[in-house]
């Protein structure tokens, strides 16, 4: 036991700033699987996840809340915490950066960067946006303006920590161009030309965020909230804090998404080599989950709700899902439909169906108790045994969907056995020996997968081991075809059910109990709306926009509502308006109307309203408002 080597996985450190949705699951289920196939294969594994809790953005959300940010990340860290119960994720440390010994860590590693030079007081010079309160360079400007709100900038100077990250652009460049460092390649060259080339400090305080971590020497500025945060993967093993898990250190694999790539492979490795300690093994930066084309994203509310398909469908239907639909490395799309029909397809039909009809042949043909034949050599048994060292290869690639490729193969390849052997003609025929062959062949097989699928879906290969009269083994390397010397098999339970598409379709569509209730919450607000006066600052947090009515239709099942595509500038929006009684589709389109461009995106049926239309309502008469002349489809109101 002594001598596990040891291997060390991290998630990202999620936000908790809206709804948890599939993306995080998406990561976390991966780094699950990794991480149980190593335990499976001998490792000392150590699994790190968390949640990156401070920053000007949380600060927002919990103000707009009416809560105290901690308040605020308390309930989503719950929440997050019972998402992964759910899911089954085992993992062995979960770090909040709010947690005390995390804080004092990253100021003593603030401490020493600054008492050795790597960190010095400078005057950020740059461009400020007043109400978003942010700096941005020249590049992050769109057409001169604030890419957050599109408003006006002005120069500004704050008073600022910078890092030395411009010291260390050569061993970087080494790290990245010399190692693998980085997988997959195809992302090396996007760091080196967009990133490296002109790399310069950066700043690494903030005095307008208060929600973070103070430095000691100067309070008046927090930590900046990336190297807070990536400071975790060490925190978390008990850096500055006795280091009672730092032998685990450096970490095997650092999985992230592909957008914050940058962070891991630029900035984290140069704290690392001024801290002097070894730079990760390997960052992976995977693809997006998208939907409906777009990267899911909180503040997008395009959000598939993985509580939902969860307890709806089952663990093993969403673990699938995540793990084999995205091919590892590129982005994936998530509709429900894709969802529905790959459960059917392969948990249903292929992998249910193999181990139901194997384990009823097995009772009906040998009352359920078959013996290893003398000859268990041939193709079968030759494919079952190549599977292990497919599934080894594809996991040290990180890559799941192609090891849950490789098992359903296999999968597939077992049904067809059944088909050309005919155990129900070599029944019929009298050819016992040949039929105990067949079925031992079989099961045997079906072993092998159950074993293989452990890491994956834990709960549905627990049960085929039930089905086949086995306990799970603890060890998956040395798994050998013939092993078994009998099999006493169970009833053969339906492990997954067939799922009628069209009407779980209808199902996933309709609003959900929360949305419900927010919804009523909604017209609540709205029926006893006082009217209080506010600042000419507050009147134009609205964004008030004119837009074209560019196609225009009924939403289905729902009388009072029209689904509006709108063009806003460049922009195609799409609207859900309660106007249906007053106005057809066919009169709607080429209208101009005013649209609440900023209001936070609803769904409502199924369908993702981004804005709000304005009308004139006059007792039942709801009349739209329009521009007096027709203007450019985008003009500001105001
Ligand atoms: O970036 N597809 O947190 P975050 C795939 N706190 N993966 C997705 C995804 C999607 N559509 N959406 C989210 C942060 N993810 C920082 C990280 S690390 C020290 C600090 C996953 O809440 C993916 O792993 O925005 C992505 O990198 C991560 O969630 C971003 O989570
Ligand atoms: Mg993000």
């Amino acid at each position: 036991m002594k001598n596990k080597p040891k291997f060390y996985i991290t998630t990202p450190l999620y936000y908790p700033s809206g709804k948890w949705h599939l993306g995080h699951s998406y990561t976390t289920v991966c780094c699950d699987a990794i991480a149980r196939y190593k335990r499976l294969t001998g490792y000392d594994v150590f699994y790190l996840t968390g949640t990156d809790e401070h920053g000007q953005k949380i600060e927002e959300r919990a103000a707009a809340a009416g809560k105290t940010p901690k308040q605020f990340v308390d309930e989503l860290v719950d929440n997050i915490k019972d998402l992964w119960k759910l899911l089954d994720i085992k993992y062995d440390k979960f770090i909040r950066t709010t947690d005390d010994y995390h804080v004092s860590s990253v100021q003593k590693i603030f401490t020493r960067l600054y008492e050795q030079g790597d960190i010095y007081k400078a005057t950020y010079k740059g461009k400020y946006c007043t109400p978003c309160e942010s700096f941005w360079t020249p590049s992050q400007l769109v057409d001169g303006k604030c890419p957050d709100c599109g408003r006006d900038v002005i120069d500004a100077e704050e008073e600022s920590y910078f890092f030395r990250l411009s010291k260390y652009k050569e061993p970087l460049r080494k790290l990245l161009t010399e190692t693998d460092f980085l997988e997959p390649r195809s992302r090396v060259n996007e760091m080196v030309n967009n990133f490296l080339e002109d790399l310069s400090d950066i700043a690494v305080s903030r005095t307008s965020v208060k929600w973070g971590i103070p430095v000691p020497f100067d309070p008046k500025h927090t930590i900046y909230v990336w190297i807070d945060a990536l400071s975790n993967y060490i925190t978390a093993l008990g850096y500055n804090n006795g280091e009672e898990n730092m032998k685990y250190w450096p970490a095997d694999i650092h999985m992230v998404g592909k957008e914050i790539v940058r962070f891991h492979t630029i900035i984290w490795p140069a704290i690392l080599m001024a801290l002097g300690l070894e730079v990760p093994k390997k960052v992976y930066g995977h693809g997006w989950m998208l939907f409906g084309g777009d990267k899911m994203s909180k503040s997008k509310g395009n959000v598939a709700d993985p509580f939902v398909l969860a307890e709806r469908y089952g663990i093993d239907a969403l673990r699938y899902f995540l793990l084999r639909e995205i091919p590892f490395g590129s982005d994936g799309t998530y509709t429900d439909e894709a969802f529905l029909n790959r459960i059917n397809a392969d948990l249903v039909n292929d992998l249910g169906n193999l181990v139901k009809r194997t384990v009823s042949m097995a009772n009906q043909y040998f009352g359920g108790k078959v013996d290893r034949p003398k000859d268990i050599s041939g193709d079968h048994a030759d494919m079952a045994n190549a599977l292990f060292g497919k599934v080894d290869k594809a996991i040290n690639k990180f890559s799941c969907s192609e090891a849950l490729e490789a098992i359903f193969e296999f999968v597939s390849a077992s049904n067809k056995y059944i088909d050309s052997t005919a155990p129900w003609v070599l029944n019929k025929n009298g050819e016992k020996d040949k039929l105990q062959v067949v079925i031992y062949n079989l099961l045997e097989g079906i072993r092998i997968i159950a074993g293989c699928l452990l890491p994956f879906i834990p709960d549905g290969a627990q049960r085929i081991f039930r089905d086949l009269g086995l306990s799970a083994p603890d060890r998956l390397d040395g798994i050998k075809f013939g092993d078994t010397k009998r099999f006493e098999v169970g009833e053969g339970e339906v492990l997954y059910k067939r799922l009628d598409v069209k009407k779980e379709l209808e199902e996933l569509s309709k609003p959900s109990e929360e949305e419900h209730k927010e919804a009523k919450k909604e017209e609540e607000k709205v029926a006893e709306k006082e009217i209080k006066e506010i600042s000419i600052d507050e009147f134009f947090q609205t964004q008030l926009k004119v837009a074209e009515v560019v196609a225009c239709e009924k939403v289905e099942k729902a009388d009072k509502l029209l689904k509006l595509t709108l063009k806003v500038g460049d922009e195609t929006r799409t609207v859900v308006s309660g106007i249906a009684k007053s106005y057809t589709p066919e009169e709607m389109v080429g209208k101009q109307v005013v649209l609440v461009a900023n209001l936070r995106p609803a769904k409502l049926r199924g369908i993702v309203s981004e804005g709000m239309v304005l009308c004139a309502v006059d007792g039942d008469k709801v009349v739209l408002v329009s521009p007096e002349r027709k203007v450019d489809a985008g003009s500001e109101v105001c």
